[in-house]
């Protein structure tokens, strides 16, 4: 039945019919918010490429992430920014790194909140790169992946509920779950990053979190070489199945808002969860416009999380987190 008899706006009529037939709901039980730790105590820089996003050490990342449980976020996603750099990026899997000490204070600090741990070399590496280089200027894919599997294992080991390796290489998902199982840590849980795009709007992370990959002879100057190219969505679709079938718990994908689509195809394709990573250059895109007064910050915020939740992801990983779940209140 055509118009005049079907009127679609009878349903858009009044607040309650409108929430009678929602078909999305976003709620900070759908968020997990990403904490950048640093090493010390008493310590909060704020990040200047990130407006209201700081950077904490381990005992106030605990505090930070006791205040997102009692505000009903989900989960952390903690990345490290290490004292030390080297070539293998050996600080990643140090027991007392800045990651490691925050897993276990917040574990102390909080009942429910996931912890999540971000799982790569680039913060942890001279040159900014997610895995070694070998000598012909490469990232060694195979080389790279016992150290992942390391670093993963000390997470493990600090009480991270779930490890997210975000390097790239092929084969981590299932190095991860076969190190972490013969260490025993058969209950955590893997949220791979599977469909992580070599993109443009990582820019603001990289300089929170100091892992822009550096200018220098025989070394990559982008990531183009292990992450995907923003051209391809069935690629994303092979990439995640292939994390499921290494035993990826959860799959990512990653920027969220410019792939969407990529979103929805996975979710059609996979059968675990999926999540979608509201990057930093997709943050800093509402709050610059925002702050000069031209985007209303809180409806802006709330549709674009919601527009992740419609396209298909389960969880959504965003620096919003903290102040939609304020709004809720
Ligand atoms: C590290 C990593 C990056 C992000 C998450 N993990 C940056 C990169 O790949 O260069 C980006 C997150 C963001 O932009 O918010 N591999």
């Amino acid at each position: 039945m055509a118009f005049p008899a079907t009127r679609l706006r009878r349903l858009r009529a009044t607040p309650g019919i409108r929430s009678l037939v929602r078909e999305t709901d976003l709620t900070p039980a759908h968020l997990i918010a990403p904490i950048f730790v640093v090493s010390g105590e008493g310590r909060r820089e704020p990040i200047e490429a990130m407006p209201g996003i700081e950077r904490f050490s381990p005992d106030l990342a605990a505090l930070e992430a006791a205040t997102l449980e009692a505000l009903g976020v989900a989960g952390v996603l903690l990345f490290g920014i290490p004292d030390e750099k080297d070539e293998i990026g050996s600080s990643a899997w140090d027991p007392d790194g800045p990651v490691q000490r925050a897993t276990e204070m917040i574990k102390t600090l909080t009942s429910e909140l996931t912890v999540v741990t971000d799982v790569c070399l680039c913060a942890y590496t001279t040159h900014g790169h997610c895995g070694v280089i070998d000598g012909d200027g490469r990232i060694d894919n195979d080389e790279t992946l016992e150290l992942l599997a390391r670093t993963a294992i000390s997470h493990a080991a600090a009480g991270a509920d779930a490890v997210a390796p975000s390097d790239m290489m092929d084969g981590r998902v299932g190095a991860l779950r076969s190190a972490l199982d013969e260490e025993d840590f058969t209950t955590t849980a893997i949220i791979a990053y599977s469909a992580k795009y070599a993109s443009a709007f990582y820019g603001p992370f990289r300089d929170a979190a100091d892992s822009a990959p550096s200018v220098g002879p025989g070394i990559p100057d982008d990531r183009r070489g292990y992450q995907m190219d923003p051209a391809n969505a069935r690629e994303a679709v092979r990439e995640a199945l292939l994390d499921v079938e290494e035993g990826a718990d959860i799959v990512m994908v990653k920027p969220g808002l410019p792939y969407l689509d990529v979103i929805n195809r996975v979710r059609d394709a996979v059968p675990t969860p999926v999540a979608a990573y509201n990057v930093s250059g997709e943050y800093v895109m509402i709050k610059t416009a925002a702050a000069s007064g031209q985007l209303d910050e809180r409806a802006a915020v709330s549709e674009a999380l919601l527009a992740l939740r419609r396209a298909g992801a389960d969880v959504i990983v965003t620096y919003h987190a903290k102040d939609f779940a304020h709004w809720q209140q």
